[in-house]
């Protein structure tokens, strides 16, 4: 049984980017809920993919064509047994957490007709806002928003007002990209399943840091993306249930989604393929396997649990101080390790400049969530996010940068 600092070292030593220099200074990296380093063992299998396996899966009766398709399915079944959904073809590969949920916006918004609503909430990254815009626009349906109270959490009242029987689709972020709140979905989505909606989840802050079951969650449909939990960019997963995606027409069309082609019309393929337009993203997706194994070795209850304390410690060593103000809950409860805040007298922009300077990355701006920001009339602010290799050594570290930011700034420590 290894000690918590034996535990800590080697998973900073399984990612080789968290020993690079940046200006001169040891990473320090927090920036997390943007996205993700990735650890030796995802390197490797994306090496291994290219070395061993490479060709178009599905296209071709050749030893290799067979090696990348079986790769490419074991990944599918990796990730169905990741989020513990019933069947593989429920998993739905894509380039992110944006793709899936456009997809979802779109097909499943064909259904859809004039009169009809959907409700989604002002907290949520504009990935889960804009796709639900245009279906309004091209259905002439409403968007209606769920607004959190002064502790940023969605009180069940506002669902409670908003949700009716005229609500086909509800569709809400597990975890807010910019606040840290925790949404208690599976509550959320028995009201809306009441209310006849169907559920869509925003999974991309959920599943790299939250034991996700869709099946006990309920939902409808969850969308996350690879890279916030260790994978590369630009592989993605759409879960959905499997009569739910039997009924709902393609998004993309093309090569691999169909079963037969006329001139004028053309026939679909079965799940998953009817919504996999294209040459998939193999590699990616065979990396994405590796990062949950990587995962699963650690175990999300573990995850779960060093990303709580980091914001436990981040948070006390942050309220000591008078001149942050931090934009989301300042206690623990149905919060995980996101914690945006301003400085007073600094710019979050010059904030980050100057504490990368010292190697520090965080991330400044609105965070992809423009009303949320201004619901709380907030220009922009800085935002630190954790991931399990991350130390309280890096908090300290990121305090100290604050403290020198401030004097560049004439203020005392
Ligand atoms: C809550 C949330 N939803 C959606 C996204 C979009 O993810 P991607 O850019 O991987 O599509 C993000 C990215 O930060 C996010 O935090």
């Amino acid at each position: 049984m290894k000690s918590k600092l034996e535990l800590e070292n080697k998973y900073k030593r399984d990612f080789p980017i968290l020993k690079e220099k940046i200006n001169g200074k040891e990473l320090v990296y927090l920036d997390n809920a943007a996205t993700t380093q990735k650890p030796e063992a995802v390197l490797d299998a994306v090496y291994n993919y290219n070395k061993t396996m490479n060709a178009n899966p599905h296209r071709g009766a050749h030893s290799l064509s067979v090696r990348a398709t079986e790769a490419y399915q074991e990944a599918r079944d990796n990730v169905r047994d990741f989020i513990n959904a019933e069947h593989s073809k429920e998993i739905i590969f894509t380039r992110n957490t944006t793709e899936s949920l456009n997809l979802i916006a779109y097909s499943l918004g064909e259904t859809l007709n004039e009169g009809d609503e959907v409700v989604v909430s002002v907290i949520e990254h504009h990935s889960n806002i804009v796709p639900w815009q245009q279906l309004a626009k091209r259905k002439n349906i409403k968007l209606k928003f769920l607004y959190p109270d002064e502790n940023y959490k969605i009180p069940m009242t506002e669902l409670e007002e908003k949700i009716t029987d005229k609500t086909k689709i509800f569709s809400i972020s597990q975890m807010s990209n910019v606040t840290g709140v925790i949404n208690p979905i599976k509550e959320m989505a028995e009201y809306a399943h009441k209310m006849g909606a169907l559920v869509v989840v925003d999974g991309a802050q959920g599943a790299p840091h939250i034991k996700t079951d869709v099946r006990d969650l309920n939902a409808d449909f969850y969308a996350f993306s690879g890279h916030k939990m260790l994978a590369p960019m630009g592989i993605g997963v759409l879960y959905g249930k499997k009569v739910l995606l039997e009924q709902i027409p393609p998004f993309l069309t093309g090569g691999g989604m169909i079963e037969y082609v006329d001139e004028q019309s053309a026939s679909y393929a079965p799940l998953p393929e009817k919504f996999e337009a294209g040459t998939p993203n193999a590699e990616g997706a065979v990396a994405l396997s590796a990062a949950v194994d990587y995962l699963r070795d650690i175990g999300l209850d573990y995850i779960e649990e060093k990303e709580k304390e980091l914001t436990a410690y981040a948070l006390e060593k942050m309220n000591e101080l008078d001149f942050f103000e931090i934009a989301g809950p300042t206690d623990l409860e149905d919060r995980g390790g996101i914690i945006s805040f301003n400085i007073k007298g600094v710019h979050p922009h010059d904030l980050a400049s100057i504490v990368d300077t010292e190697g520090i990355a965080l991330r400044s701006g609105y965070h992809c969530a423009q009303p949320l920001m201004k619901y709380f009339d907030i220009s922009a602010t800085g935002r630190i996010s954790f991931y399990f290799y991350n130390t309280k050594k890096d908090i300290d570290k990121f305090i100290s940068a604050v403290h020198k930011t401030r004097e560049v700034f004439g203020y005392g420590s």
